[in-house]
């Protein structure tokens, strides 16, 4: 008698902490990335202090001072425990889904490489892989497997450093050499396509793709480029906004090709339009850490600013939770249409 209670109510506590989709895969950049680069050999990597400071576990790799939107997007689905790196990802772990995001990574192989290693879109898509033939070992039943992985979210957010860490930076990169703005968002969507139909074969069908925020707002971009007097280097914000008008029409073609499939496209711009000073933000080019002339990224160790929740960027490229916060919540739940197209990635999980 009592071990039917006890496991009626062991039932119970399964169905109430029972997320709304059964796992969460992230693919991304260092905006996501949460310690895949920590056993890498490469500039890019962040798992000392004053990162971490308002997270739970402290420093752990995450590239802010607390939770990544992809953090804040799995406690909105739903699930208690954040989804682990595929870095450190063990036996059962996976079950939840696996993050594979790595700082640096682009949607070309060589994006990122002045800073050392770094998991490329291609390289996270093997990983993947290799996650899909665990399950299928776990769950021992292939079609249950694809069943299960078809209900799934999936998140990608990649091209940021395509940008950051080669377009803009000519004497790394040849890109700004051989294409002119238009013509490499055209490449690099004919790329990124291939890649999400990668991860449609592996059995995605609910995938939100995140576009590119205001690259030429963030401090970096401003100390390098300067603005002509303008609050952005107005030149970046519009190459990149050539990649993002791109991948509205990807989204209906896929919606359209491939069969069972449910994409969604986040508008960042949208998100992030508007005047922050509204929700008590005020800093809004400037870091609130001391950052590295070389890296952008926090000093090791030395204290950042006090009142974080009033700045939009934590060191020069990346924001502070309070932004992530903004960001996931209107993602999950838009708040204008603009936000999310077709629909936001609450609708998504509910499909
Ligand atoms: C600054 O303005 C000039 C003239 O309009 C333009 O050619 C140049 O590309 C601008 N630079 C940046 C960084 O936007
Ligand atoms: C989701 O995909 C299915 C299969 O392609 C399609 O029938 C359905 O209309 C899509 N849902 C939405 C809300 O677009
Ligand atoms: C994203 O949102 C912005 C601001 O609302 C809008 O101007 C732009 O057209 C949207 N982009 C796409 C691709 O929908
Ligand atoms: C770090 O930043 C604080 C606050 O912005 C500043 O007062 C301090 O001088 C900086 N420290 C160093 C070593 O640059």
């Amino acid at each position: 008698m009592v071990s039917v209670l006890f496991r009626l109510l062991e039932l119970q506590t399964l169905v109430l902490a029972e997320p709304q989709v059964p796992c969460y895969f992230i693919f991304g950049d260092s905006l996501v990335d949460n310690g895949n680069n920590n056993a890498l050999t490469t500039l890019a990597k962040v798992n000392f202090p004053p990162y971490g400071i308002d997270f739970v576990n402290g420093p752990t790799g995450r590239f802010g001072n607390g939770r990544t939107t992809a953090d804040i997007l799995g406690e909105l689905l739903g699930f208690d425990n954040f989804i682990p790196p595929f870095a450190t990802a063990r036996g059962q772990d996976i079950l939840r889904g696996v993050n594979y995001a790595s700082g640096a990574a682009g949607i070309r192989a060589e994006t990122g490489q002045q800073l050392g290693g770094r998991i490329s879109l291609d390289i996270q898509l093997l990983n993947h892989g290799i996650t899909i033939s665990r399950l299928v070992a776990l769950q021992r039943n292939l079609a249950f497997t694809k069943d299960y992985v078809s209900k799934c979210i999936y998140t990608v957010g990649m091209g940021n450093n395509d940008y950051l860490y080669n377009y803009y930076l000519p004497q790394y990169y040849p890109t700004s050499r051989l294409f002119t703005p238009d013509q490499f968002a055209a490449v690099l969507i004919q790329q990124y396509s291939k890649q999400l139909k990668t991860l449609y074969n592996y059995g995605a069908r609910k995938v939100a793709v995140f576009g590119i925020g205001q690259q030429g707002c963030t401090p970096a971009e401003l100390a390098m480029y300067g603005t002509n007097g303008s609050a952005c280097v107005e030149m970046i914000n519009d190459a990149v906004q050539l990649f993002n008008n791109r991948l509205k029409p990807l989204v209906d073609y896929f919606n359209n090709n491939l069969y069972g499939a449910n994409f969604t496209y986040i508008n960042i711009t949208s998100i992030t339009a508007g005047d922050p000073s509204s929700a008590g933000i005020t800093f809004v080019n400037t870091p609130c850490c001391n950052v590295s002339t070389t890296t952008g990224q926090c000093i090791e160790n030395q204290a950042p600013c006090s009142n974080r929740n009033k700045y939009v960027f934590w060191d020069a490229y990346h924001p502070t939770e309070i932004m992530n916060l903004i960001v996931s919540g209107r993602a999950f739940r838009a708040l204008s249409p603009s936000d999310a197209y077709p629909y936001d990635i609450r609708t998504l999980a509910q499909l």
